[in-house]
């Protein structure tokens, strides 16, 4: 086994619950939360921040965990999809079909949960501007498009 000198140790608060964990330096948010905490939500796509398909909060902005190293987050707030239960996004796309494979589906929640939830002021073409940073490979716009529409009108 292989052994690392260098460990840090950070506290993050995930889904509301404290969570101590020991990370080498370059480990990423993404790989911390999926290997080291068993949130499997967040998704590894292209792991070069195109995707979207990481996406998690950190505070109440929406990040690419792929590209944010767990030491970044010591002592800040992260939510990923497992702490969105029952919110109104998750229920639109259940309703609407926003998925087909589902590779992609935790990422645009997370998105659209802060663009509905925490950011509301946003105006103009809201959801496609805001939702640029998200690709789904299956190309199921139509369905995630109405979901947040749904989730919209229901919240
Ligand atoms: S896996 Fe993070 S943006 Fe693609
Ligand atoms: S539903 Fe398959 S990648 Fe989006």
């Amino acid at each position: 086994m292989k052994a690392y000198r260098h460990l840090a140790k950070v506290t993050l608060t995930v889904n509301g619950e404290e969570r101590r964990v020991a990370v080498r330096p370059a480990d990423t948010l993404l790989r911390v939360l999926r290997e080291k905490m068993g949130l499997t939500g967040a998704k590894p796509g292209c792991e070069n921040g195109d995707c979207g398909s990481c996406t998690v909060l950190f505070e109440e902005t929406p990040v690419k965990s792929c590209l944010m190293l767990a030491v970044e987050a010591d002592g800040r707030a992260v939510t990923t999809v497992e702490g969105l239960k029952d919110t109104a996004i998750q229920k639109a796309f259940l309703e609407e079909g926003g998925f087909q494979c589902g590779y992609c589906t935790s990422g645009f929640l997370v998105n659209a949960y802060a663009l509905i939830e925490k950011h509301p002021e946003a105006e103009g073409d809201r959801d496609r501007e805001w939702l640029e940073s998200n690709l789904c490979r299956c190309t199921g716009y139509e369905g995630i498009s109405r979901s947040i529409d749904k989730a919209w009108a229901i919240k």
